[in-house]
């Protein structure tokens, strides 16, 4: 079946945007190049890395595969959404602390699944964590960092 151009309103951080585009286009590709939320990466746009994850009501979900279509009438969250440069969120701030990056290309997706397996669960356990961040790929090694950076966050759940 062929897509057809769409109008829609998207919810992304709490702003609604109007978006014109073909109804399968990649969620991913609408938040970087119509609403310039360059936070979500293109990974290998497939679905197997995690580089594009996004926070959709509540789950995370990889934008690369997301089509624009099902995006309607839901609550987005992108990295913008969470903190700023002045005003990191904990999570980012835990991984500012842990110095969990390298290169920094996974990072967005990292970020949002351990924000949105935070919010499910406050207190995970390191197991846990694993197991969420387990799909999650990052080529530069850091992944102890990484771990040490959500246990970090949790720790600092109220
Ligand atoms: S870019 Fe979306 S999962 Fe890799
Ligand atoms: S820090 Fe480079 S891919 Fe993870």
């Amino acid at each position: 079946m062929t897509s057809q151009e769409i109008t829609v309103a998207l919810e992304v951080n709490g702003q609604t945007t109007t978006v014109t585009a073909m109804a399968d286009t990649p969620l991913l590709l609408i938040l970087r190049n119509d609403l310039q939320l360059n936070g979500p990466k293109y990974g290998c746009g497939l679905g197997e890395c995690g580089a594009c994850t996004v926070i959709i009501d509540g789950v995370a979900a990889r934008s690369c595969v997301f089509p624009l279509a099902g995006a309607v009438d839901r609550q987005i969250i992108t990295l913008e959404g969470l903190g700023t440069r002045a005003e990191p969120h904990p999570v980012q701030q835990a991984f500012i602390d842990e110095q969990a990056a390298q290169c920094g290309y996974c990072l967005n997706g990292m970020i949002m699944t351990a924000k949105a397996l935070l919010d499910r669960i406050p207190n995970p356990s390191e197991t846990q964590i694993r197991n969420e961040l387990s799909a999650n790929l990052c080529r530069c090694g850091t992944h102890i960092e990484i771990l040490r950076a959500v246990l970090r966050a949790a720790r600092q759940t109220p």
